[in-house]
């Protein structure tokens, strides 16, 4: 059973692995005794204390609790902060009514003087091994209540010495990671930029000394790709308080008499066996319940983009010619990029304008699509619904879009402003043009980019006392358009692009089939990116390309190795074929072809991170799925002579044999030796790689 309860006082939420307790305790306050691997006999939690009695502290400050509140004896961050309509800033509760339905508990906290409550959702993902949270706030008065802070979620870890991981990027430079023990103070992780952007990710992940394939491991992903906060405090009382969701800066909400407010979910889970453990519950679960269900569980097709063949330059007959060429290297979804749309001539201008622009395609859009129909392939365009410029048809005749405020001038990002995605009207307007665009035209793909920050949340459409809770209104307003156009259009796939990977989090999962991590295509880069967007993101959503030289590093990469390290993820290829020779085209048609054999297994097998540039000479990665697997290994450089490497597999099954192939030579072993006596590879020079491919017999 998923969840357990002795009288309603002690729950055991209880995943295939895992267990999850709470209690009310003596003070009524909901308490988490216990999270870790699997307990069934909750009746050896009643009447544990999951504080330390000693201290001279009292209340909410000495519990892991579920929904601490900002007010009474709390000088922890809390996940809660309301002021009533009289100035009382404090929530103090009893539990109403606990309540479980199948996989699903719900506690409700009631003030005990205000017409306010809160509802605490448990959703147990038994078999994922995930345990999904989230809160509603309910105003049952008359009178308004501000939330001031309302997190998703809350968790407690007892002791200390705990480590916690998140990414540290900026622009081309997005999903490196970087470890902080946490000793005093707060660690925050938190986003302003009005969408999840390239700093720090939504999530957590919190260790002790655990590695790929040991030790405990903590963590979650926020469901929501807007402004948030994740605080990570070692409470003075003996504990790790974890808490996540809606960044509190800035925000403020109305909650008028009878409203409600839903907190967007944290998905987390625990696992006993270090990272990889991790990774695989969460691929998982993102395949499963996340990722869209139409292409969740298939391959994505092999795509060329022609942004940096032509960038805005886009005319009808040039993309023909490069439609044919792309088919035929093997390519099955050829999309136009930036630039098919009136008067976009570079990026100064026409954003908000969503016409086909007539002097580059006299005949329509479906001139070109026809053609690449023709060839064989699916047609695909680049859109950024939510921007405008100020040269633009739509900003002169909707100035009031945008955000803004009177008084000021405003900011440009990449030359462009951010409309208003809180007002329904530009929503709407919005659904209206991109639906008709999808009706009249055969397109199957839509890169949807997002390349300027959100500032000044003003708005010309809501009145003041509202302009805090644009933040989360406007990433409303973004789901809202998505859903829409995704239910109007099931068969299209949707990427989405923010500058590279400004808006990779689990709230865009939900509605895009794909993600563009980076715009730093350079092998090398990419490799370490890779390795850290699989912590948490499935490698299917992962799209990464072959381009020329836009790496941001002035380096030459030989092409096998850039090849292989674009083949880890869901392939494209961004190269500029009117400057590719005949030949090159021939060995990128040998890439592909083998892509094209392999990337079940890479798109939708386990993967295991079987080596890591970060502690150690080479860098390697297997996939595995049903009876088969891969392995890509790489080297950038030989240091002192040394080229020979063992490589050492895992999950296949140590009693059968497998037919392995590395370059022209092809064994058979058993699971058992490729796990434990690995298998030799040599790597020289500069940039060497090799593929290794397994099949059971
Ligand atoms: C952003 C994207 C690129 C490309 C350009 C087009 O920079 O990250 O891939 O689509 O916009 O303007």
């Amino acid at each position: 059973m998923a969840i357990q309860t002795i009288d309603g006082k002690v729950f055991g939420l209880h995943t295939k692995n895992t267990t999850y307790i709470l209690s009310i305790n003596e003070e009524g306050l909901v308490e988490n005794l216990y999270w870790g691997k699997k307990i069934t006999s909750i009746e050896d939690f009643a009447g544990v204390l999951g504080h330390n009695p000693t201290i001279n502290v009292q209340g909410g400050q000495l519990y892991r609790e579920e929904c601490s509140s900002f007010g009474g004896m709390r000088f922890k961050e809390t996940s809660l902060k309301v002021t009533f309509a009289d100035g009382v800033r404090d929530f103090r509760y009893v539990v109403e009514k606990t309540d479980i339905s199948g996989e699903h508990l719900e506690i409700v906290l009631t003030d005990i003087y205000y017409p306010f409550a809160i509802h605490l959702h448990y959703e147990v993902y038994e078999e994922e091994d995930i345990i999904r949270k989230w809160r509603v706030a309910e105003n049952r008065g008359k009178e308004p209540i501000l939330l001031e802070r309302i997190y998703s979620a809350e968790y407690g870890l007892p002791g200390d010495g705990w480590k916690t991981v998140n990414y540290k990027g900026r622009w081309g430079a997005e999903f490196c990671a970087h470890s902080d023990t946490v000793q005093a103070g707060k660690q925050v992780y938190e986003s302003l930029y009005g969408l999840t952007a390239h700093t720090v990710n939504p999530v957590f992940l919190i260790h002790k000394d655990a590695s790929e394939t040991r030790g405990d491991v903590y963590f979650g992903a926020l469901e929501y790709s807007g402004n948030f906060k994740t605080v990570v405090e070692p409470v003075n009382t003996g504990y790790l308080n974890i808490l996540m969701g809606i960044s509190d800066t800035d925000f403020a909400w109305t909650l008028k008499g009878g409203e409600s407010f839903e907190t967007p979910a944290v998905c987390a889970g625990y696992s006993a066996e270090g990272f990889q453990t991790m990774t695989h519950i969460l691929h998982s679960f993102c395949t499963r319940h996340i990722m869209p269900e139409e292409l969740a569980g298939k391959p994505l097709p092999m795509l060329y983009n022609s942004w940096y063949s032509t960038t805005f330059d886009v005319r009808c007959e040039e993309q023909v010619e490069l439609a044919k060429r792309a088919a035929k290297m093997g390519v099955e979804l050829f999309v136009v990029d930036d630039g098919w749309f009136e008067g976009r001539v570079d990026d100064t201008a026409a954003l908000g304008d969503w016409y086909v622009d007539k002097e580059k395609f006299p005949n329509g859009l479906q001139e070109l699509i026809r053609e690449v129909n023709n060839l064989g392939m699916k047609f695909g365009l680049w859109i950024e619904p939510e921007m405008t410029n100020k040269k633009s048809k739509l900003f002169m005749e909707h100035p009031d879009w945008i955000y803004q405020y009177d008084t000021r001038e405003v900011l440009m990002g990449r030359n462009q402003y951010e409309l208003d995605m809180s007002n329904p009207e530009v929503v709407d307007y919005l659904i209206e043009i991109f639906d008709n665009l999808l009706k009249e035209n055969n397109i199957e793909y839509i890169k949807w980019d997002m390349n300027r920050y959100a500032a000044e949340m003003g708005s010309r459409n809501r009145n003041q006392s509202q302009w805090k809770e644009l933040w989360y209104r406007n990433t409303q307003g973004v789901y809202r358009l998505i859903r829409e156009l995704r239910a109007r259009h099931p068969h299209v796939e949707f990427e989405a692009c923010a500058s590279g990977g400004g808006r990779v989090d689990y709230g865009a999962m939900r509605y895009f089939d794909e993600y563009w991590p980076s715009d730093n295509t350079d092998a090398l880069d990419r490799l370490y990116m890779q390795q850290w967007y699989s912590y948490f993101y499935p490698i299917k959503y992962m799209r990464a390309w072959l381009t020329d030289d836009f790496g941001m590093d002035q380096r030459k990469i030989p092409l096998q190795f850039s090849m292989y390290c674009a083949m880890c993820g869901s392939l494209g290829i961004g190269t500029d074929l009117n400057k590719t020779s005949d030949e090159k085209l021939d060995e990128l048609a040998g890439y592909i072809a083998l892509y094209k054999e392999i990337r079940e297994v890479i798109q939708l097998g386990k993967l295991y991170r079987l080596n890591s540039f970060t502690d150690g000479d080479i860098h390697a990665v297997q996939y595995v799925k049903d009876k088969k697997s891969v392995v890509f290994a790489f080297l950038d450089h030989e240091r002192y002579g040394d080229s020979y490497f063992h490589i050492y597999l895992r999950g296949l099954k140590p009693d059968k044999k497998y037919r392995v192939k590395l370059k022209e030579q092809e064994e058979e072993k058993s699971g058992a030796f490729l796990m434990n006596m690995g298998i030799p590879v040599i790597l020289k020079g500069d940039y060497d790689s090799v593929l290794i491919q397994l099949e059971e017999d």
